[in-house]
């Protein structure tokens, strides 16, 4: 059993000021970056290739390739454009990371934009994240300061302006795609594809578009070597990640971890469920839009192919962790609620299908349903499934589809009986009133 936690990006969080440029370079900050400087771009991509490091905002395209799609610099501007969206429910890593260690995402970008030929490159956040959107600014500025950005850092002749973006607080805005046009100035919807970001991204120009911990896992990938990385997770899933666990366990929060690790050796290190007398009922392996798993899955190693294998995806490593206290039909009335609202519009089958989902979704919880709905449910979510525009639509679909699949009894109960009453909330409410007031 692997007990072991792999500090690596959180190695300074618990450091009082982590975030400063002077603590981060105590911990080794932009020793990779003078490193990177004497090297040939072409052999930092390679690192990345070498690591078989899996992009890690969900969709776990691997990186390296993602970098090596880019055409031949034809004297014209490239991007590197750096996902801080993080707005997938569930999902709580990107957000601290940026928060502790601002700097370690800062060095990766001018490792990676050196690798790739960038100079301007950018982080769009989440716009509600005022604090993270200061903190971002503040150790930007302090980077210029000590030459890490500018003009001719560190001697090497190479230049690199970093913007930090806010967008304004849109799901969608994650989709990467949807991402360019918001920082274009443009409603934030997904473009068809191809021609895909690297061949015509930001301003129709090449672009890479990175996770924030795709980025700030450059650093010591390049310091400790791209053998050094892949030793760490499983064959095809390397390296380490934050998983994110949230909900009723005994110490929610971020723990990092070799790919591959399992909830059940996850949840012995986060002190088990925060009621001990109380079962896990279900659980999301990567956010609300990853088919939801039950305790059947306790052992399903956590990384892309096995989780993929047991009919799921790894997605964020964001580990919801629901009790028996909890209405299935509650939570997924409420993600439900949410990707409706946060349907861009711009296709049918999602923008339609989310608005009926709900409808029907609202009427179960409610003990109101049909002897139809949950047919109705699931011929909808069959044809938003894969006929979307882009993968929100699925994504909707999941905790649907699943959430009948392991509980159809809650659904059919949902004819007659308010989920509120079966599971009354109080039982599974995460804080004591006394704490929410105080
Ligand atoms: C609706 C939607 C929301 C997304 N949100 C995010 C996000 O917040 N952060 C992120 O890195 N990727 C998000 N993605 C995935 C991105 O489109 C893209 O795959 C990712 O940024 C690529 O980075 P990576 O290769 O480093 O993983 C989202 C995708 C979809 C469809
Ligand atoms: S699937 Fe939903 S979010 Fe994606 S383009 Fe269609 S309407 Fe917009």
């Amino acid at each position: 059993m692997s007990t072991q936690l792999t500090p690596i990006l959180t190695k300074t969080w618990d450091e009082p000021q982590s975030w400063t440029l002077a603590t981060y370079e105590r911990y080794d900050g932009y020793q990779a970056l003078k490193k990177a400087v004497t090297m040939p771009p072409a052999d930092l991509v390679q690192m990345a290739k070498d690591s078989g490091m899996r992009g890690r905002g969900g969709a776990g395209f691997p990186t390296g390739m993602k970098w090596g799609f880019l055409p031949a610099p034809d004297g014209g501007p490239r991007y590197l454009v750096v996902n801080a969206d993080e707005s997938e429910p569930g999902t709580c890593k990107d957000i601290p990371l940026m928060m502790a260690s601002p700097q370690l995402l800062i060095e990766g970008m001018v490792i990676t934009s050196f690798a790739i030929g960038c100079n301007h490159a950018f982080i769009y956040l989440r716009g509600e994240v005022v604090h993270v959107y200061r903190r971002l600014l503040r150790a930007v500025e302090e980077a210029y300061a000590a030459g890490y950005l500018g003009k001719n850092i560190l001697g090497s002749g190479f230049d690199l302006d970093i913007t930090v973006h806010a967008g304004a607080g849109a799901y969608i805005c994650g989709e990467e795609t949807a991402l360019l046009d918001s920082l274009e100035g443009r409603r934030g919807q997904p473009r068809l594809k191809p021609p895909f970001p690297a061949v015509a991204g930001l301003y129709a120009r090449p672009t890479v578009v990175n996770n924030v911990e795709s980025i700030a896992s450059i650093p010591p990938m390049l310091l400790h070597g791209a053998k050094w990385f892949a030793e760490m997770g499983t064959e095809k899933s390397t390296g380490f990640g934050i998983f994110s666990l949230s909900g009723h366990v005994a110490r929610p929060g971020q723990y990092e971890a070799p790919l591959g690790i399992t909830l059940r050796e996850l949840l012995e290190m986060a002190g088990g469920m925060r009621d001990p007398s109380k079962k896990l009922k279900f659980w999301t392996p990567g956010g609300s839009s990853t088919p939801m798993f039950t305790d059947q899955h306790l052992d399903v190693p956590l990384d892309f192919e096995s989780v993929a294998a047991a009919g799921s995806m790894l997605g964020t490593r964001a580990l919801q962790i629901f009790d028996e206290t909890v209405s299935v039909v509650r939570a997924v009335s409420r993600w439900t609620d949410f990707y409706a609202h946060e349907s861009c519009g711009k296709c049918t089958p999602c923008r339609e299908g989310t608005f009926w989902l709900k409808q029907i979704m609202a009427r179960l919880e409610l003990g109101q349903g049909t002897k139809d709905d949950i047919d109705k449910l699931l011929d909808i979510c069959d044809n938003i499934y894969f006929r979307a525009f882009c993968p929100l639509g699925d994504g909707a679909t999941s905790c649907i589809t699943s959430a009948v699949q392991y509980f159809r009894e809650e659904f059919e109960a949902g004819m007659t009986t308010p989920a509120a009453e079966l599971f009354p909330p109080a039982a599974s409410t995460l804080f004591a009133k006394e704490t929410v007031s105080a």
